[in-house]
């Protein structure tokens, strides 16, 4: 009889290592958990009456593809203010969030054995996702500094060899808070266009960034309409909207039809009601984004600040994101000192290493708490290091 297992690519994947850590906490009921990534706040509440309302009034229904017109129309509106430049809502499509819709663009334009570089550290789904469509991954890694992440552009472009498919790019970057300089993005976008790389950029922090502009450096206001240059986004950082599951992808004219397909075959659509509640969010939502970005802000300068104050603590300054991307000097294992944290000061931060392994030894701290939650976890922490 044959073995009932999985596909070779799948049986490879890694286990989550953030699950590994979290099912060490289980036997305690007092642990300060900093390892997701989501705000401790629900939804605002006018996302969740538009999408009640929506619901009551019988929004059930399967509805287009790429998403109901009316959430393109309020998308295309949205990214046109945002960055300064019209993005048709021919070229949008709704996902089922951010990671189905990382998942859609690699089924669209990802083939076994392609070529495909990711920088790193970075978030486990980026690098997994093209894995499980059997392609090569290389990686380039970031680099620290004067005290924060950067990338080194010669490096990356060495590894855009002409036989690359796909680079995919995070930025703001999760764990690290790296967010690519806008002046970076030319060479990076001359050097896919030469080689016919698509470039993928993940962007749910865009709106997270500890500064003045409204989003960090995209590369849509340099793309034209119909080139190898796709975003993908989601709703569950900057509206506080992780458990809603919705998402977006700017895709290049070309490409549309065909993910209409791809969607088809995975999800068929997005849920009907939860559409709605999206566009409130679109239309209405700037003022909780400027709040949600104000105490980001603010939770960085504790948290970050706190760690550095530590010794043999190394912080990096995070440039956007809800992340602390931090060492302590000595350790050597990302998951053992996360479950010793657990079970010594009961704080919970997702190992580093998950990310990557330039991520060993470190650890990530979702700061995206109440100023007392993160008060607590840092005199917990502090507490653990004076042993
Ligand atoms: C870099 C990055 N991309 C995409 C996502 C997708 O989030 P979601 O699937 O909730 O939209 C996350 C979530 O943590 C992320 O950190």
């Amino acid at each position: 009889m044959s073995s009932a297992v999985a596909r070779p690519e799948v049986q490879a994947l890694r286990p989550s290592q953030i699950r590994e850590v979290a099912n060490a906490s289980l036997a305690r009921k007092d642990i300060l958990k900093f390892w997701v990534g989501e705000s401790d706040q629900p939804t605002p509440m006018f996302i969740r009456e538009a999408t009640a309302r929506a619901l009551m009034a019988g929004e059930t229904y399967y509805t287009h593809n790429l998403g109901r017109e009316d959430l393109r129309e309020a998308l295309s509106a949205y990214l046109g203010r945002l960055h300064g430049q019209p993005v048709g809502l021919e070229r949008l499509g709704i996902t089922s969030a951010g990671v189905n819709a990382l998942m859609l663009v690699s089924q669209a334009v990802v083939s076994p054995g392609d070529r495909v570089v990711v920088t790193t550290p970075a978030w486990p789904n980026i690098v997994e996702i093209p894995r499980i469509l059997s392609a090569r991954l290389e990686t380039v890694a970031l680099e620290r500094a004067q005290g924060r992440w950067r990338l080194d552009l010669d490096r990356l472009m060495t590894a855009l060899t002409p036989d690359t498919r796909a680079l995919f790019l995070n930025s703001p970057n999760n764990p690290t808070g790296w967010t690519l300089p806008a002046e970076d993005r030319a060479a990076i976008l001359e050097r896919c266009r030469r080689y016919g790389i698509w470039l993928i950029t993940d962007d749910p922090y865009e709106r997270l960034i500890f500064g003045p502009e409204p989003s960090a450096p995209s590369f849509l206001p340099l793309a034209g309409d119909d080139e190898r240059v796709i975003s993908t986004n989601t709703f569950s950082k900057a509206w506080r909207m992780t458990g809603w599951r919705m998402g977006w992808m700017v895709l290049p004219r070309s490409l549309v039809d065909s993910m209409g397909v791809v969607i088809e075959y995975n999800t068929s659509c997005a849920p009907d009601f939860i559409q709605s509640g999206a566009i409130a969010a679109l239309n209405h939502g700037e003022p909780s984004i400027a709040a949600l970005r104000a105490e980001l802000a603010a939770a960085k300068d504790q948290v970050v600040g706190a760690l550095r104050q530590m010794p043999g603590v190394e912080a990096p300054e995070p440039q956007g994101g809800m992340y602390a991307f931090f060492r302590i000097e000595g350790v050597t294992n990302s998951v053992a000192v996360a479950k010793d944290l657990i079970a010594k000061a009961g704080i919970g931060l997702a190992p580093g290493s998950a990310f990557g392994p330039e991520g060993q030894g470190w650890l990530r701290w979702c700061f995206a708490n109440r100023p007392e939650t993160n008060a607590a976890g840092l005199e917990r922490l502090a507490r653990y290091l004076k042993g």
